[in-house]
């Protein structure tokens, strides 16, 4: 048959293969890879996400200082098992604000980009502090040095500024009340202006209410801990997106 003498031609010219491979790789690259430069079209608009709180954002450099990543992912796949055990599956739109992406490539524990509200804040201190004393198998290290260390957050205003430049949508009200903001999340009860600024802040970058919780996270009002912001930071985790009235546009016909 005709082509496959052209065929033929092709397969003993090395040179003249090579360069009809380069060709058809190059087709398909442009084809997968252009459009991701355009992240408008990658990531979804979902309503709901917000930028971290100032807690939170601090709570987060203590996830990734600690290296929870080496055991911990933060990525729910499409696949039927992950999504039974953990919930659904994780949005491009979920990680946009984060800087660096926490999706991680190694599960020693389980996947925790879901994992906010599915235990109470005495749950995570106890675990974070010892964890064999609520799961007795547990090889999780414990890390009870975190509720003895006062959180340093001279800087805070700094860090919302250099997220701003990647992208994150901080507004200038939320960087001058960036310190107020952040001892308001773990002080409840102390100051209720502060706890209403704090809380308008956020849920009107959100579009959503109750996406801002504010708690005494560690148990110790004396003092806003590492330990607080870590778990602000778990406590919020997946949280953003309400799942009850999402629905996938088009992702919905590829499962
Ligand atoms: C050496 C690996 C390792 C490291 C490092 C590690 N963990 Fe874990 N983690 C585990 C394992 C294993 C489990 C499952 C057993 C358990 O619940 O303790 C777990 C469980 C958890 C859970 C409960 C998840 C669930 O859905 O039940 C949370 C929350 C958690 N880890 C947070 C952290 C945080 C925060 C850090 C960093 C400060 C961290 N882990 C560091 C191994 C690790």
């Amino acid at each position: 048959m005709a082509i496959m003498d052209k065929h033929q031609k092709l397969e003993r010219h090395s040179l003249l293969l090579t360069v009809g491979i380069l060709v058809v790789v190059a087709i398909g690259g442009l084809v997968e890879i252009a459009p991701l430069f355009y992240l408008e079209n990658t990531i979804e608009k979902v309503q709901g996400m917000r930028p971290y709180t100032p807690l939170e954002l601090k709570g987060r450099n203590i996830y990734i200082r600690e290296g929870c990543y080496t055991c911990h992912s933060q990525m729910v796949r499409p696949l039927r098992d992950e999504v039974e055990r953990y919930g659904h599956y994780s949005l491009a739109a979920e990680s946009m604000y984060d800087h660096p992406f926490q999706w991680g490539s190694k599960r020693t524990g389980p996947d925790l980009a879901r994992v906010g509200g599915k235990y109470s804040d005495e749950w995570h201190l106890d675990h974070l502090k010892d964890p064999k004393s609520v799961v007795p198998d547990s090889i999780m290290p414990p890390y009870a040095f975190l509720a003895k260390k006062r959180l340093k957050y001279d800087d805070i205003e700094d860090h919302l500024k250099a997220l701003r430049l990647a992208g994150v949508p901080y507004t200038d009200d939320m960087i001058a009340n960036a310190k107020a903001d952040l001892v308001a999340q773990a002080s409840p009860n102390a100051d209720f202006d502060a706890e209403d600024a704090l809380v308008a802040r956020y849920t009107e970058a959100s579009g959503r209410v109750g996406t801002v919780k504010i708690s005494d996270f560690d148990h110790n009002p004396q003092a806003v801990t590492e330990m607080d912001a870590l778990i602000a930071y778990l406590q919020m985790t997946g949280t953003l997106v309400d799942f009850s009235t999402y629905e996938a546009n088009d992702l919905s016909n590829r499962r």
